[in-house]
């Protein structure tokens, strides 16, 4: 057999004795992954120590080797997390890097360590694993954000600002309920992301390149001592199957587009022209010229942050449209795509909380005073339940509304004439404090149901906290 030599300083793809000559420098450079490799460092030399213990276990290596080899990738692991072991270009990736260090460290045991498997089935493995640890720091902030969401509900429990449809006053609500759909939304994304586990905690290891091996190997053990809940049944899906990846962007876009829903709504509703919130000094930005300004920029952001989700998202899923099955190296672009968006799906989520802390809900005044028509389905309600049918009164509240020019008073007097109800009636249903009082239906913006859907938050965020504590 060749004797092959250890040299300290050759860095070399190990599959260089397949060609004739050194690869270009600009090729290497295009092909590293070594960048984006250092958030996986940690994973992969996990994955190394298990697959040396199960080397050993199936007497495939001996008890000796397998503890050099351990010994080597300790040391690599401490020395990684001291910033002492750096990943080479050269080395094109994680993978590489941690085999040239192991050499090394421990000679040409280290050569051993490659048995049985390939960096097609590390890297799906290790994807998944850093897809498992992101998605539960994902649920960790999500889960303090639904807490600032109760805590500000119940600190504006009675406070009454106009509901909008088509960004038309339509009908009176308080801030917990318009608070509470957030909450709930984000409460769907909570499950969803938590669901995603089936799917991610699954193990390639030992699928090799993609076809498997006739060395016998335990891939169960692999699968079990990494955390996961089962192996993936078939080794070709194994090392092409990036749907768990997909999935996570999916949702974390969709998350993205609740952040970005609400913070629209909060830079509509901090205008003068609404005044129904009032962002701190703290959470604002000002104008270079006009010195009046007091700016929205952070909402602003967090809103265009979303849709670079989009774009990724829809990335990954081209990149995977383009491939054959098995693994392509196009499959490495979507290691900066899903790195970076869980970085920023982090970021906007703590940012997001500073905001809505250092945010005053607050029912503008000039809408108290003229609340308009806004509570006109009350008004057709109320006589509803005074035996009218519903088509019938709507359609004369309507023409009243018409016919009013606009003006409330016009309206209150057509209405009581053609009703024979008393003004006083009329003005006193017309009341947005009248509205979300008699609202009753479960689920409604009335007084009742919001202090019970604050019991219901509750009562969610204390099932969050076990599911996460149960294991993602
Ligand atoms: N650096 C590669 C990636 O991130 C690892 C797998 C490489 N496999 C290969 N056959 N070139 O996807």
């Amino acid at each position: 057999m060749r004797k092959s030599r250890v040299h300290k300083n050759e860095k070399n793809p190990v599959w260089q004795r397949r060609v004739k000559r050194r690869v270009c420098r600009r090729v290497l450079l295009f092909t590293d992954s070594t960048i984006d490799d250092q958030s996986l460092v940690e994973y992969d030399i996990a994955c190394s120590l298990v697959h040396a213990v199960m080397l050993r276990k199936q007497r495939i290596i001996s008890a000796s080797e397998s503890l050099k080899i351990k010994n080597g990738l300790n040391k690599i692991l401490n020395d990684f997390k001291r910033g002492k072991f750096r990943l080479a270009t050269e080395l094109e990736d994680a993978h590489m890097n941690v085999e040239f260090q192991l050499k090394k460290e421990i000679g040409l045991i280290a050569e051993k360590l490659h048995t049985a498997r390939s960096r097609n089935d590390l890297i799906a493995t290790e994807l998944r694993m850093y897809c498992r640890d992101a998605v539960k720091k994902i649920l960790k902030v999500i889960l303090e954000l639904q807490k600032v969401l109760l805590n500000q509900s119940t600190k504006y429990q009675d406070v009454i600002i106009p509901g909008y449809t088509h960004l038309q006053p339509a009908q009176p609500i308080l801030v917990p309920f318009y608070l509470a759909s957030y909450f709930y939304k984000f409460q769907r994304d909570f499950e969803q992301l938590a669901l995603l586990n089936k799917w991610v905690n699954v193990s390639p290891l030992g699928s090799c390149a993609f076809a498997g091996t006739s060395i016998p190997i335990d891939r169960r053990f692999l699968a079990k001592r990494l955390g996961f809940n089962k192996i993936c049944e078939n080794a070709l899906d194994g090392v092409s199957d990036r749907d768990f990846l997909i999935d996570v962007l999916y949702y974390i876009t969709r998350l993205m587009l609740h952040i970005s829903m609400l913070t629209t709504d909060l830079i509509i509703f901090s205008t003068n022209e609404f005044k129904i919130v009032e962002f701190d000094d703290a959470v604002v930005t000002g104008s270079s010229i006009m010195p009046q300004k007091k700016n929205p920029d952070v909402c602003e952001l967090l809103r265009a942050k979303s849709a670079k989700a989009i774009g990724n998202l829809t990335g990954g899923l081209v990149i995977i449209k383009g491939i054959t099955s098995s693994y392509n190296r196009d499959l490495q672009e979507l290691k900066p795509i899903l790195f970076n968006q869980i970085k920023e799906c982090l970021e906007c989520l703590n940012i997001l909380m500073v905001v809505l802390l250092n945010t005053k809900f607050k029912s503008n005044e000039d809408w108290q005073k003229k609340p308009d028509f806004i509570c006109a389905t009350d008004l057709v309600e109320f006589f509803v339940k005074n035996g009218y049918r519903f088509r019938d009164i709507y359609n004369l509240i309507a023409e009243c509304i018409r016919e009013s020019n606009g003006e409330i008073h016009n309206f209150i007097h057509l209405l009581s004439c053609k009703t024979k109800f008393p003004h006083e009636i009329i003005t006193e249903k017309m009341k947005p404090e009248f509205s979300v009082r008699f609202k009753i239906s479960e689920g409604s913006t009335g007084f009742k149901n919001v202090r019970q859907s604050i019991k219901e938050m509750k009562r969610y965020m204390v099932k969050n906290l076990q599911r996460m504590r149960d294991k993602f």
